[in-house]
């Protein structure tokens, strides 16, 4: 994971409550039950499961959640809502308001995925994504973490050569709840001569771009160095103004800024260049999917989504994989490590979060692949399998510290 995962813009102090008892269903791995410290600590997390594949990989990070909870003493309490098509099957909205308050309310908010064909043809405000937009201008979740890990077991998965690929080390943080996905004017009209119209507004106002300082903490840390990336419009100029200025508050911080079009033909040339890229939230969307395939597979990135304060909204990068659902075929790691980031970001639990993400590693150099991932002479899985390893490497790296 890139070094530079690490942010202090908001205090991630861990909330102490009473002692609980373990969790019901708690999965039932065993080893650890013996070793498992009291329950010291409780958060409550909101799952939103939603369409295609994404109930399938939220279920295998739950019982990671729960097994590494019960490791670390920490008691999840689950509540899980209706969000996207689920939701407007359900309830004819793609955002139900109980949905967004149980998020609100929560400490943390995990989502799988959200789309599918029967939706597609649906007016605006009833697709399933203009739900995941609402969710995130509901959260007021700016600052989009996205990194982008080349794995050495995963080397041969990427769609570059090896040599360009590994060592791959970067992470896109992406404006999330402004710019062209939320301004205004926007919609359908004429034009002079008569001719159908579509419109959109690319417009950022000076105070959305809290954005900045979260990418200049991020990189502060580890003496890193920012790309920043615009093109040559009216509120690029204005955020390229306002991020030279908050970056001299960091000295550390090397900054650089790049045109958009050069930075998605530097990304497959020569990827190692890149410590952690700044951008608006179109610009973000669309490098974070190329950066995605540099790591060998969409499958493999988690995000964070977070604000000032409130809760993080945590998911992997990936879609719904309408095609794939409910057959067990669906790589459920990026939401597992989501589940890590979730930790560490969401509730300042750095050492679940570790126990997660290596576990992970363990499972695959143990040579356990999804389709995605798989290359020949590895032990080829389905989701659920998948995450029943991750669950035993967890298992068997505490039996091994006791
Ligand atoms: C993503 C997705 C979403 C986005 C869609 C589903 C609205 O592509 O999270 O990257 O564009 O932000
Ligand atoms: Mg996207």
């Amino acid at each position: 994971m890139a070094a530079s995962l690490q942010l202090n813009f908001k205090p991630l102090k861990p909330r102490l409550l009473h002692a609980k008892p373990a969790s019901k269903s708690a999965p039932k791995f065993s080893s650890i039950r013996c070793s498992a410290a009291t329950l010291s600590k409780s958060y409550t997390l909101t799952l939103l499961p939603g369409d295609g594949i994404g109930p399938e990989v939220i279920s295998v990070a739950k019982n990671a959640l729960q097994l590494v909870g019960s490791v670390e003493g920490i008691e999840f309490k689950f509540k899980e809502m209706p969000m996207g098509g689920a939701a407007l099957d359900l309830t004819g909205v793609p955002l139900p308001e109980e949905t967004l308050s149980a998020a609100k309310e929560s400490d943390a908010v995990l989502l799988g995925a959200i789309g599918g064909y029967k939706w597609d043809n649906n007016e605006k405000h009833l697709k399933p994504e203009t739900g995941l937009l609402q969710l995130r201008a509901g959260l007021q979740v700016f600052a989009n973490l996205r990194p982008a890990t080349v794995l050495p077991q995963l080397v041969d998965a990427s769609t570059l050569k090896k040599e360009v690929a590994e060592g791959v080390d970067l992470m896109v943080v992406r404006e999330l709840t402004g710019g062209i996905y939320f301004g205004k004017p926007r919609g359908f009209g004429k034009n002079e001569n008569g001719e159908e119209t579509g419109f959109n507004t690319e417009v950022y106002a000076a105070n959305e771009l809290g954005i900045d300082h979260v990418g200049c903490r991020v990189i502060v840390v580890e003496n890193n160095n920012i790309q920043f990336v615009v093109e040559n419009g009216n509120a690029s100029m204005l955020w390229r103004k306002i991020v030279t200025n908050i970056a001299s508050e960091f000295p550390d911080v090397e900054l650089s800024h790049m045109y958009v079009d050069n930075a998605a033909m530097q990304l497959v040339r020569n990827p190692k260049q890149f410590d952690t890229i700044v951008t608006n939230n179109i610009f973000g969307d669309i490098l974070s999917d190329e950066a995605s395939m540099i790591t060998g597979s969409i499958g493999m990135l988690p995000s964070a989504s977070l604000g000032a304060s409130g809760p993080g909204l945590f998911e992997p990068i990936h879609g719904s994989a309408p095609d794939i659902a409910g057959q067990d075929k669906a790589n459920p790691l990026a939401t597992v490590l989501s589940a890590a980031m979730l930790l560490k970001y969401g509730l300042g639990e750095e050492k679940a979060a570790q126990r997660i993400e290596a576990a992970v590693f363990d499972a695959l150099d143990r040579g356990y692949r999804t389709g995605d991932i798989y290359s020949a002479g590895l032990k080829l899985v389905g989701c659920k399998e998948m995450g029943e390893e991750v669950l035993k490497s967890i298992d068997s790296k505490v039996a091994a510290a006791v």
